[in-house]
């Protein structure tokens, strides 16, 4: 102990982070497999979301993202009824809000099936069908999407990356791939004030400033950019 302490310790001096990680547990993803039977319920057995958005999708959001999005809806910083008796203390203590978190982020879904001969020996049916299921295609919303994307790329591509695909090392979820409703919605807390944009400064309304033509045309081309 005493030994390995000496070798991390020059490393943790100059790794600010490194102390951080070795305070947390190592992430334990068959847990967070578990876990996500109970979130299969609502947001689909690959995290790929359900009812057209009712659910967003979970896959491939930044873990930390997650982590801090569970822990809002616990402390009711974040408003979400259906999931508050799912994350109180006792039901997800921090360990399991990490692996789950973790779980979660490193599912990837295709934005369409790759192209089979059916007819080929081998071909599995089965197979195909719960393949199909990971597929979440964004349908197009409707709006501008020329003007959409100058849009995006004026003003929230420095943010949620260049293709909507979010950014991992800053916690920001991404926005294509997203369903266009749950958007919508999320739009709708920022205005009323129930949710903040920008966690490190409360007061930052970010989309105050944008029409809702503007919004509109900004979603309608990150509906086509997970194509
Ligand atoms: C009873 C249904 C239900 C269950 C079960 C449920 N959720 Fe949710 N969850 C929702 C709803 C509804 C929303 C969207 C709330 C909104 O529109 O603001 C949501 C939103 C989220 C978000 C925010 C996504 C984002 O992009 O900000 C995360 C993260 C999340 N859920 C994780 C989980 C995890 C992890 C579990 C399992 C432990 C789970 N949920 C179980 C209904 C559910
Ligand atoms: C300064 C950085 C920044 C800019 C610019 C920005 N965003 Fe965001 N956005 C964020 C962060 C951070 C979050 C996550 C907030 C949280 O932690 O709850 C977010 C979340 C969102 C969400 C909710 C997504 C979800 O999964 O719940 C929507 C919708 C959104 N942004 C739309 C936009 C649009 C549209 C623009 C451009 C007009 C934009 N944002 C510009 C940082 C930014």
């Amino acid at each position: 102990m005493t030994v390995l302490f000496s070798r991390l310790l020059p490393l943790a001096l100059l790794f600010p982070l490194v102390p951080q990680v070795l305070a947390s547990q190592p992430i334990d993803l068959e847990n967070g497999e578990e876990i996500n039977e109970v979130c299969a319920g609502c947001h689909g057995e690959y995290g790929q979301g359900g009812k057209a958005g009712k659910y967003p999708r979970l896959a491939g959001l930044p873990a930390p993202y997650i982590a801090e999005q569970l822990k809002d809806f616990r402390s009711r910083s974040r408003p979400n009824m259906p999931m508050v008796e799912h994350v109180d203390e006792r039901q997800m203590p921090d360990e399991d809000i990490q692996d789950i978190a973790a779980y979660l982020a490193r599912i990837e879904l295709p934005s369409k099936l790759p192209p089979v001969d059916e007819h080929a020996p081998g071909f599995n049916a089965y197979a195909r069908l719960l393949e199909s299921k990971k597929v979440v295609q964004i349908p197009r919303a409707p709006g501008n999407v020329q003007a959409g994307k100058k849009l995006y790329h004026r003003e929230c591509a420095s943010c949620h990356g260049r293709r909507g695909e979010g950014r991992n090392k800053k916690n920001i979820p991404m926005l294509a791939g997203q369903y266009t409703n749950y958007l919508w919605r999320q739009v709708r807390l920022f205005h009323e004030g129930k949710r903040h944009h920008d966690p490190d400064d409360p007061d930052e309304r970010l989309l105050d400033d944008f029409s809702h033509q503007e919004l509109k045309d900004i979603f309608a081309w990150l509906s086509t950019a997970d194509d």
